[in-house]
């Protein structure tokens, strides 16, 4: 069974429940939004920031502010999510339980690449989406503190010079490409496979004073005979790696003792993104999508893409 989702033009494979296809409107209708503030740049009013910044010591721009808000009222919205854990809420959000019984949990980065929000440079929305968990009281932050091999579906939304939603569910990636005029997403690209080339590697080489020995060997072997990319937004770097080939590495540093990528809204949805597609991602100790965090926020290292870049990368980080 296929669900037609209100603002993408084909039945959607993959979605058989009319609560996620929701869900997945939801995420449509606030990323539409976005798309349309992202274009205008400064030529659109935006929230005010004051300054602020975030539980992970961030400065908060605009957008983020703006996405947070959209996100968070379409999820109201579709009586289809229970709970959510925002990147930029210190705290998980509940929704009415007598509106939501037997629907999702949402874990979403509304702005991905927040540092390239203002220089026309592409960013992106990531989300996943995991069934309520039965006995589970919905409070805290326990409900998500799950791996991504519990997730029913996990994408993301690349404001680029084109804007596309990438859905990924059991055993499926899809692309989906906004058609400005007609506000609907039409599929692009039916069953996404990481390609077995790997031209490209991306890590940020500014760190390199601060990675230790192994880390080092590992970003050697990845550079080996590949040309250098990195955007700054992983949901970027990460599409290139997926439909031209690619390997991203965010490792921990003397900085960062478990590097910057978050496991449940970054690390773990491109985890289960990529195992659909046919690559890999790993911590350095294990794949990141048997991860259980135990906190929302909770960082890791992440190596993503082509899987046997991935497991070179794995060998020499063993030494
Ligand atoms: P955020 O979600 O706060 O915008 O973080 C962006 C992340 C990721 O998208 C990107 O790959 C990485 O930060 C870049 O960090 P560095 O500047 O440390 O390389
Ligand atoms: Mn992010």
């Amino acid at each position: 069974m296929v669900l037609s989702v209100d603002g993408i033009a084909t039945p959607v494979q993959g979605i058989d429940d009319p609560a996620l296809g929701r869900v997945v409107a939801a995420i449509v209708a606030a990323s539409r939004d976005v798309a349309t503030h992202v274009r205008a740049g400064a030529l659109l009013e935006m929230p005010d920031t004051d300054g602020a910044q975030n539980v992970h010591g961030e400065v908060v721009h605009a957008l983020d502010i703006l996405g947070t808000e959209r996100f968070v009222e379409a999820f109201d919205d579709s009586d289809a999510v229970a709970g959510l854990v925002c990147e930029e809420l210190e705290e998980p959000k509940f929704f009415d339980p007598t509106e939501t019984a037997g629907s999702y949990l949402c874990v979403l980065d509304p702005i991905d690449g927040t540092s390239n929000a203002d220089i026309a440079i592409t960013i992106g929305s990531i989300f996943g989406v995991f069934p309520t968990p039965a006995g589970v009281p919905l409070e805290g932050e326990q409900p998500f503190l799950r791996p991504g091999t519990d997730l029913v579906a996990a994408g993301y939304v690349l404001y680029g010079s084109n804007t596309v939603l990438v859905l990924a569910t059991e055993g499926l990636v899809q692309e989906f490409t906004l058609d400005a005029a007609g506000g609907e997403f039409h599929l692009t690209r039916e069953n996404i496979q990481i390609p077995d080339d790997c031209p490209y590697y991306s890590v940020n080489q500014g760190y390199a004073d601060r990675w230790d020995p192994a880390v080092r060997r590992a970003v050697d072997v990845a550079r080996e005979g590949r040309s250098l990319r990195y955007v700054g937004s992983l949901v970027s770097d990460f599409h290139r790696d997926l439909i031209r080939g690619g390997v991203f590495l965010y490792p921990a540093d003397a900085s960062s003792p478990n590097g910057k990528i978050r496991v449940l809204y970054e690390a773990g949805v491109f985890a289960f993104i990529v195992a659909q597609a046919g690559g890999a991602a790993s911590t350095g100790s294990g794949p990141v999508i048997d991860l259980v965090p135990s906190a929302v926020h909770e960082r890791t290292p992440l190596f993503v893409g082509n899987a046997n870049a991935v497991e070179a990368i794995d060998l020499a980080l063993r030494g």
